[in-house]
């Protein structure tokens, strides 16, 4: 059986958890890294993973098919963009992008490179989830007119890079994207119409909370 290579650009938190998958997978093998952090760069190589010494690096590698995408949200679209263009398949990390028009130009540039681009949407798979979806497919509740979602927490936003407006902080483009995402497919066989949205923000000043 053939082994895909992949490489991660942004080995931080989740890009750590992309390893870890890959690293177990038998079809898959993990090349390398690539994080604009050397402190970073430093741990993945103790943990016997391969730093790459630049973006350019990782890309011109021949033998990595595809890439996933975990930096700050504000960078995945360059990204995603120029991985395609040097002929990698990519994954990036949700929010795909910061806006519905950047998400028209990468899937723009995904159909001119023929390249497979798709979104770590993780929160399908989750069992709270997978039990409504089973309810609504299967019509035990008839026709379904509102559905409540909700994530809770004590500590609000954490304090790094998604309290910052400028990198895609805030909570609608991180928990939000999953429970919007869920939320639409499961009435995906309705048009959405309409959306209204009453956002605030109680921990940080730059980014509203849902
Ligand atoms: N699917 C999920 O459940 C889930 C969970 C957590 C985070 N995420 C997503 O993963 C992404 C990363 O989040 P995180 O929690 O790992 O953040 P993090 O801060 O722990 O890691 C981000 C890393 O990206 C690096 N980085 C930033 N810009 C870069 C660039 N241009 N090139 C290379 N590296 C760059 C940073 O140095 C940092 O090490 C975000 O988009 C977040 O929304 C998804």
């Amino acid at each position: 059986m053939k082994t895909i290579k992949a490489a991660i650009i942004g080995y931080g938190g989740m890009g750590g958890w992309h390893a870890d998958r890959i690293r177990e997978m038998d079809k898959f093998e993990l090349a390398g890294v690539w994080d604009i952090d050397p402190a970073r760069l430093e741990l993945a190589e103790s943990r016997g993973i391969h730093a790459y010494g630049s973006l350019e690096e990782l890309l011109a590698d021949e033998e990595v098919e595809l890439v996933t995408i975990a930096t700050w949200n504000d960078v995945h679209k360059p990204l995603a963009i120029q991985a395609m263009r040097a002929g990698k398949n990519v994954i990036s990390e949700k929010p795909v992008t910061m806006t519905s028009e950047d998400l028209d130009d990468m899937i723009a540039v995904a159909k001119e490179t023929g390249k497979l681009f798709t979104v770590h949407q993780n929160r399908r798979w989750d069992d709270d989830y997978l039990t409504m979806k089973n309810v609504v497919d299967k019509n035990v509740l008839g026709k379904v007119f509102r559905i409540e979602s909700r994530v809770q927490g004590s500590r609000g936003i954490p304090g790094d890079w998604r309290k910052e407006k400028g990198h895609g902080g805030g909570m609608v483009l991180d928990w939000g994207v999953h429970l919007l995402d869920q939320a639409l497919t499961l009435c995906d066989d309705d048009k959405l119409e309409s959306v209204w949205a009453h956002v605030t923000h109680i921990t940080n000043d730059e980014c509203a909370a849902i």
